[in-house]
């Protein structure tokens, strides 16, 4: 059996994941092949627990002080559900041949759980914490000025979440172009999420058409 290839989105809150997520296994299912979308966190046990934190739903008492869980804490719970996330969904898809899109992986660690730290260590740590996991077929990073993710997520008003304040956003965008040009020679492409939708869709696609054709990205 063939394997499924292993496609992450990456990008700022607001830059459309899970929006080409969605529209990407579209694509797949339209070409007659399989395709299963998942996020991060997941929703296997330990990711739970991350959502609970990032709603505030779930607090920690330090020193009789109710408070987030630290960076050090967060990047840990993300690299344990990412590994679960692997073992129990992602890799049993892929081995069915079934392709996998999945909504943030290890650049989502790296850029939020460094951008809350003073640490200047803290991204190595983070990539020593996920440097066993499994490497994705293609990551497509999603860019868009956090002005506009900002304004997006404003119209979106789902209620704030723990990372939702702009400044972070601002320092996010650097951080997520900092770890891109660090990573020019891995599977790594550039979408500019500014563009409709479906311009969008199709760039993302267009990197998925290559890397079935020739078993690398354009
Ligand atoms: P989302 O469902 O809106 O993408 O929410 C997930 C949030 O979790 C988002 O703000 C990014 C954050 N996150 C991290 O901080 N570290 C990680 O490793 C992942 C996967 C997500």
């Amino acid at each position: 059996m063939i394997e499924g290839n292993f496609i992450v989105l990456e990008g700022i809150d607001g830059s459309g994941t899970t929006t080409q997520a969605a529209a990407l296994k579209r694509r797949f299912l339209d070409q007659g092949l399989p395709a299963h979308v998942t996020a991060e966190p997941s929703r296997g046990p330990v990711g739970s627990i991350i959502r609970q934190i990032l709603t505030g739903r779930l607090v920690f008492h330090h020193h009789q002080r109710v408070t987030a869980p630290s960076w050090r804490i967060m990047a840990l719970l993300f690299a344990a559900d990412r590994q679960d996330h692997l073992e129990a969904e992602i890799s049993p898809n892929l081995r069915d041949g079934v392709n996998v899109i999945c909504d943030r992986y290890v650049f989502s660690s790296i850029a939020y759980q460094s951008v809350s730290s003073e640490d200047p260590d803290a991204v190595d740590w983070i990539r020593t914490l996920n440097r066993y996991v499994r490497t994705p077929d293609l990551i497509l990073y999603l860019r868009l000025p956090p002005e506009e993710a900002i304004r997006r997520c404003r119209e979106r008003d789902q209620g704030l979440e723990l990372f939702d304040e702009p400044e972070f956003q601002k320092k996010l965008a650097v951080a997520y172009d900092t770890i891109h040009n660090l990573q020019r020679d891995t599977n790594v492409v550039t979408i500019d999420a500014a563009a409709p939708i479906d311009a969008v869709t199709d760039a993302c696609w267009s990197h998925v058409v290559s890397l079935r054709s020739d078993g690398g990205v354009a």
